[in-house]
C-alpha cells in the first residue's frame, strides 16, 4: 500500500476487517515487521486520538516514531506555490518534505482544510505535496477533505457491535459553535457507502456533501425519520461544502439545537449505538444523557484508532519488504 486516503486504498473490505481482528487480538505478532523503520508523524493541527493511537500503533509494530509539530517544533512551513516568502513562513514543503522523507520510511500527515478556498482543500494540495517530493508511502491523520483512519476505525466498531446483518446507520449533522472541516463526514459516508450497511445521511438543506463522498447515499432532511428504526447514530457538525452554493463554502449556515442528539432522537431508533469521533462538545452534539448511556460507543471507537493505525502501516511495511 503506498497511500492510504480512501477505502479503495485498503482493498476488500471483508478482507480488511478479518485482518483487523488479527491485529487487535495479537497486537505485538508483527514485532519484526517494523524493526529499523521509522514513521514520521507531521502535524500542522492539534490532535490527541491520532497522535497516540499513531505512536501506539508503530510501537506494537515494533517502529520507531517520530513526532513533529509544524510551526511549533520546527520552522513554518509555506504550503502555497510560486509566492515570495516575505513573510512568517520561513521554509516551504518543498525542501521541507523532501528533508523529512530522508529520515523516515513511512509518512503520516494531519493537515486541516483551511475553509477558505474549495479548490485548494478539495484538491489536497498539501497533502498531494507530501506524495509528490517524499517518495514514501503516505498516510493521511486527517486532512482537508478525508479522514480515512478515524473512517476504518468506525467501520470496525460497527462489525464489532452490529446485531444485524446489514445494519442501518445513520450520519446526522449536528450543530456547533465553529465551522469544522467535512474530512470525518466524507469518509465516514465514502466507507459507509462501500460497507454492506443501510446508509442514510441527515442534515439541514445547504450542507450536502461532495457527491464523490455522498455517493448513492439516501439524503433524508427530516432528522426524526432519518433516525427511525437506526442500529447506529454516527454524528457530527460539518460546515458548509459549497456543493450547490461554492461562495458559501466553510461557513455555518445553521445552528439549531434541535439538531443535537438527545433521548428523544434515540427513542426513534431501534436500541441504536451512538458514535461520535471525539472531540465532542456535549450538550451541542450530543446530550451528557446520550453519551453518558451504555448506548454510547465514544470509547471503544477511540480504542479502536489503534488498530486502524496498525492495520495501515502494517500493510505499508508488508509492501516495503515486496
Ligand atoms: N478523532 C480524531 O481524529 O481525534 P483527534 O483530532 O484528537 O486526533
Amino acid at each position: 500500500m503506498r497511500s492510504f486516503f480512501h477505502v479503495s486504498d485498503i482493498g476488500d473490505l471483508k478482507t480488511a476487517l478479518e485482518e483487523a481482528k488479527q491485529v487487535k487480538a495479537t497486537p505485538f505478532a508483527w514485532k519484526k515487521l517494523g524493526e529499523n523503520k521509522t514513521i514520521m508523524l507531521v502535524f500542522f493541527n492539534s490532535s490527541l486520538r491520532t497522535r497516540l493511537s499513531s505512536q501506539k500503533a508503530a510501537l506494537n509494530l515494533g517502529m520507531n516514531p517520530i513526532v513533529l509539530n509544524i510551526g511549533q517544533d520546527s520552522w513554518k512551513l509555506e504550503t502555497e506555490m510560486g509566492v515570495i516568502m516575505d513573510g512568517d513562513k520561513s521554509e516551504h514543503l518543498k525542501e521541507a518534505i523532501p528533508v523529512m522523507a530522508s529520515y523516515c520510511d513511512i509518512i503520516g500527515v494531519r493537515s486541516f482544510a483551511g475553509l477558505c478556498d474549495r479548490d485548494f482543500d478539495y484538491r489536497e494540495t498539501v497533502l498531494q505535496q507530501f506524495v509528490d517530493y517524499s517518495g514514501k508511502p503516505v498516510i493521511s491523520l486527517e486532512s482537508a477533505t478525508v479522514h480515512p483512519c478515524q473512517a476504518l476505525a468506525d467501520l470496525i466498531t460497527i462489525e464489532e457491535y452490529k446485531k444485524k446483518e446489514r445494519p442501518k446507520v445513520v450520519l446526522s449533522w449536528a450543530p456547533h459553535p465553529k465551522a469544522l472541516p467535512q474530512a470525518v463526514p466524507n469518509s465516514f459516508a465514502e466507507w459507509m457507502n462501500a460497507a454492506d450497511v443501510e446508509f442514510v445521511i441527515t442534515h439541514p438543506k445547504g450542507y450536502e456533501l461532495a457527491p464523490e463522498f455522498a455517493g448513492k447515499a439516501r439524503v433524508e432532511y427530516d432528522q426524526m425519520k432519518a433516525l427511525e428504526g437506526a442500529d447506529f447514530v454516527y454524528a457530527k457538525n460539518w460546515s458548509c461544502p459549497g456543493v450547490s452554493e461554492p461562495a458559501k463554502y466553510g461557513q455555518i449556515l445553521s445552528k439549531d439545537m434541535a439538531w443535537t442528539i438527545d433521548a428523544k432522537h434515540m427513542a426513534v431508533t431501534d436500541n441504536a449505538y451512538f458514535m461520535h469521533c471525539l472531540p465532542v462538545r456535549r450538550n451541542m452534539i450530543v446530550t451528557d444523557e446520550v453519551i453518558d448511556s451504555p448506548a454510547s460507543l465514544v470509547i471503544p471507537e477511540a480504542a479502536n484508532r489503534v488498530v486502524s493505525a496498525q492495520l495501515v502501516m502494517k500493510r505499508m511495511l508488508e509492501g516495503l519488504q515486496a
